[in-house]
C-alpha cells in the first residue's frame, strides 16, 4: 500500500482555495491512501463559537463532496480533518472518503486548548474500517497524548492509524516512535506547517510529518517548515505480528485484571 502524507499550510477561513491545492496535491503525487493534517481546509485557531460554526461543514457541504469526488477519481482513499456540523454541535472531525463511495467518520475524543470552548467533545469512539487488505484507524492530533487512543485502535485491529493534525507542542512525533512499537502498528502523523496569529495569539505548528513502523521505523519524514507529499510503500500486513519472539505475544499477553485500579 502506498501512502501519502500531505504536510500543508492552509490559509486560514479560505476553505475552497485550500480544498482544491490539497486535491491538487493528491493528483500529483499518486498513492492508495492519502493523510492530511487536521482542520486540513479551514486553518486552526478559531477565535468565537460563530466563527466556527461559519466555517463548518456539513456530511453533504461541496467541500466533503468535492473530496469524496477526488478519493473516486483517483481511485485512493483521502482521510481529511474538518470542522463537522451535525445539528446544534460543531465537532472536530476526520473523514475518510473511499473510492468506492464508502466513508467513515471520526469525532476527535480528546479536544486541546481552546477547541474545548468551540467544538463538543466527540462521541464517535475509535473507528477502524477495512480498505484494500489493510485495517485503517483514525485518530486527530492531541489524541495520541492518551495511549489509550492508539492502543484502542489497534485493540481493534488497525494495521494504520492515519493521524490528521495540527501539532503545536515538540513531542508527538517521538512519542510515535513509542505507540507505534508498544502496539507494532503503523502511525501515519500528517502535520501541518506555518503559524496562524489570531487576535493576541500566535500559534506555530511543527511540521515534520512521519510515518513510523510497527518496528520504529521512520519511513517518512517531513521538513520543519514548508509544506512537503511523503510517499512510502508499506505492507500492512507487518502489523498483524503482535509477536516479540516465541514467548511475547504483547497482545495475547495483556494482563488486563492487573489493570484495573
Ligand atoms: C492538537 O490537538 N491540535 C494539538
Amino acid at each position: 500500500m502506498r501512502i501519502a502524507l500531505i504536510q500543508f499550510e492552509p490559509v486560514f477561513g479560505e476553505r475552497d482555495r485550500n480544498v482544491e491545492r490539497l486535491i491538487a496535491l493528491c493528483r500529483e503525487n499518486p498513492a492508495d491512501l492519502y493523510v492530511l493534517p487536521e482542520l486540513a481546509y479551514t486553518g486552526y485557531q478559531f477565535v468565537s463559537a460563530e466563527e466556527t460554526r461559519s466555517l463548518a461543514d456539513g456530511l453533504e457541504s461541496p467541500r466533503i463532496r468535492a473530496f469524496r469526488a477526488a478519493a473516486r477519481d483517483l481511485d485512493a482513499a483521502i482521510v481529511f480533518g474538518f470542522p463537522e456540523i451535525s445539528g446544534a454541535s460543531v465537532y472536530n472531525a476526520s473523514l475518510a472518503a473511499l473510492p468506492d463511495g464508502r466513508s467513515y467518520l471520526y469525532r476527535k475524543t480528546h479536544l486541546f486548548y481552546k477547541e474545548t470552548l468551540y467544538f463538543s467533545p466527540g462521541d464517535t469512539g475509535f473507528v477502524v474500517f477495512e480498505f484494500r487488505g489493510a485495517r485503517l484507524g483514525l485518530a486527530i492530533c492531541f489524541d495520541w497524548f492518551f495511549p489509550e487512543s492508539f492502543r484502542t485502535l489497534a485493540l481493534k485491529g488497525a494495521d494504520i492509524v492515519a493521524h490528521c493534525s495540527n501539532l503545536v507542542m515538540p513531542y508527538c512525533q517521538r512519542a510515535d516512535f513509542a505507540a507505534a512499537v508498544q502496539n507494532r502498528i503503523f502511525i501515519a502523523t500528517a502535520n501541518r506547517v506555518g503559524s496562524e496569529q489570531r487576535e493576541d495569539e500566535r500559534l506555530t505548528f511543527t511540521g515534520e510529518s512521519v510515518l513510523v513502523s510497527p518496528k520504529g521505523e521512520y519511513l517518512l519524514r517531513g521538513p520543519v517548515d514548508g509544506e512537503a507529499v511523503l510517499v512510502a510503500e508499506i505492507d500492512p500486513e507487518q502489523a498483524r505480528d503482535k509477536s516479540l519472539n516465541r514467548y511475547n505475544n504483547v497482545f495475547a499477553m495483556r494482563r488486563t485484571e492487573m489493570y484495573s485500579l
